[in-house]
């Protein structure tokens, strides 16, 4: 049973409280009944020496008391029992009443077993009395007794004192204890509560961050919750500087990325021009130097791209903040199609668009880029043939742009990373598989600079990559749900598409 440490440490100190005054009241009541059945039996006793000793003068007893006579003997006390046994015969019991006057009882059973040694005999109706016999001198057993009730009233009070000072201790520690107990836990709750404020930090974000701290009044060292406390302190302080500092290396290894790729973009360009220049430049040369010429432009360019990518990739890590113009992204989404018609004139090229305009807020050259390169990847990554299907869609707060080809798929063993960088299909980097694996990785950081996503699904025949964007706020809403006009739905050839296109969306040119 799960319980709080303080209703535990409560109910446990109530029932200790509790078995020790039980087990004390029983032993007092257990000590108590002894003593005064010894007092009791000494009475008897005297009581019985008594009997024995004196004698009244003849005939000054009364007739009623014949036989127990010395019930009347001076010393008797009221309720005393007395009754004479001869020849094992019981002649006669009676008992002095509280007028001085004696009253025959009908004797019980086992008074014929009385010894000398005192034992407890009922009476009945007039309760228990403890009993001796004593001799008299005329060879008579006479049997005198004394009632138990006066002592067992007592023992009664006794008990009931002692229930009733026991229930009134426990109720009294009950209510201290929980006090107490409260405010020794209190200070446990304050160290829970500052572990549970941070633990509601992002501290995955590899950001620097200030960690709140335990009070300083639960971190003294001379208690145990201080000591907790103080430990509490240390490990956050331990864990901010950690932050910091890998936050520090982060932003170090960042500008250092940004400033070699900022550094090599000049040469390159030097690169290229110098190649074109020597290539055009009209002298004679052989056919291994324009092959030489061609390979060094290409591959130029192929590091240009790299460059410029690795730069993208640095300013959105170091969250650079983008340009956020409302625009659509129909057009935009029309453009790179054509673009990527242009580049592929083999496969098939669908667009769907909604009637109303896409509107999100962004950054247009930075969403070209990422449509682009999920078109690029539909291009490079599938064989001439292919249908890629671009549609846009609208939904309540969001606009999607989904991108979905019938080619081979992504590779399982890319799939879960595939937005990673340089994560790529082909693992020998050779450079006729051309990409360097970094196209999804700026998709999944453009689409978060956005404060949007990009999801993706992909088997054999079908990939899907869909970009999630909120919608800009004057953003005109279909009825309902995602919805794409059914004139829109049709599918077309890259060629007739693009002539639909500008008939419809006169004001984009497309391709
Ligand atoms: N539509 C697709 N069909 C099949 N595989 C794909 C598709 N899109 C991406 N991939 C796989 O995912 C990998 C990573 O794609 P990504 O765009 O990040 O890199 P890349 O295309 O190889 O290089 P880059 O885009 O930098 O030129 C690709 O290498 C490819 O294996
Ligand atoms: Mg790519």
């Amino acid at each position: 049973m799960t319980m709080s440490l303080e209703a535990k440490l409560v109910i446990s100190s109530i029932a200790l409280l509790a078995t020790v005054s039980a087990v004390i009241a029983t032993a007092t009541t257990l000590l108590f009944n002894d003593f005064l059945t010894d007092r009791l039996d000494s009475q008897v006793s005297s009581a019985a020496r008594r009997s024995t000793s004196g004698s009244l003068p003849p005939g000054s007893a009364p007739p009623e008391a014949r036989e127990v006579s010395f019930l009347l003997l001076p010393g008797q006390s009221e309720l005393t029992f007395g009754a004479r046994i001869r020849q094992g015969a019981v002649r006669r019991a009676a008992l002095l009443t509280d007028g001085g006057s004696v009253r025959e009882v009908p004797p019980p059973p086992s008074l014929t077993r009385v010894t000398n040694v005192p034992v407890t005999v009922g009476l009945g109706p007039l309760g228990d009395y403890r009993m001796v016999s004593s001799r008299a001198p005329d060879g008579d057993l006479l049997v005198t007794g004394l009632p138990v009730t006066g002592m067992q009233s007592t023992l009664t009070r006794l008990v009931v004192v002692e229930a009733a000072v026991t229930l009134a201790g426990v109720a009294l520690t009950a209510v201290a204890c929980t006090l107490l107990v409260r405010r020794a836990v209190r200070p446990l709750g304050r160290l829970a509560a500052t572990a549970t404020r941070v633990s509601e930090l992002p501290l995955a974000t590899g950001d620097a961050v200030r960690l709140s701290r335990v009070p300083e009044v639960d971190t003294d060292p001379r208690t145990e919750v201080g000591q907790v406390g103080g430990a509490l302190n240390r490990m956050l302080g331990h864990v901010e500087t950690a932050f910091a500092v890998r936050h520090e290396s982060e932003t170090r290894l960042r500008q250092f990325i940004a400033d070699a790729s900022h550094e090599l973009r000049t040469p390159l360009a030097s690169i290229v021009g110098y190649a074109e220049l020597t290539r055009r430049g009209g002298e004679p040369h052989g056919p291994q130097t324009a092959h030489a010429l061609g390979r060094i432009r290409s591959e130029a360019g192929r590091m240009t791209t790299l460059v410029e990518d690795l730069l993208l990739l640095a300013r959105l890590d170091a969250g650079r903040p983008l340009e956020r113009l409302a625009l659509d992204l129909s057009p935009l989404v029309v453009n790179a199609v054509s673009d990527a018609y242009a580049a592929a004139p083999r496969h098939r090229w669908l667009v769907n668009l909604p009637d109303q305009p896409a509107l999100v807020s962004g950054d247009a050259d930075r969403l070209h880029q990422v449509v682009t390169n999920l078109l690029a990847n539909a291009r490079t990554h599938t064989p001439p043939g292919t249908t890629v299907t671009t549609t846009v869609l609208l939904a309540p707060g969001r606009v999607s742009v989904r991108v979905a080809d019938d080619g081979p798929g992504i590779p399982g063993h890319v799939l879960p990373h595939v937005f990673g960088r340089f994560a790529r299909g082909d693992g020998s980097r050779s450079r006729l598989a051309g990409g360097s694996g970094l196209g999804l990785a700026i998709v999944s950081a453009v689409a978060a600079a956005h404060e949007g996503r990009v999801e993706v699904a992909s088997v054999p025949g079908d990939t899907v990559f869909t970009l999630v964007l909120p919608a800009a706020d004057d953003q005109i809403l279909p009825p309902s749900g995602d919805q794409v006009p059914p004139a829109e739905r049709r599918a077309a050839d890259g060629h007739e598409h693009r002539g639909e296109q500008r008939e419809r969306r006169g004001s984009h040119r497309a391709g």
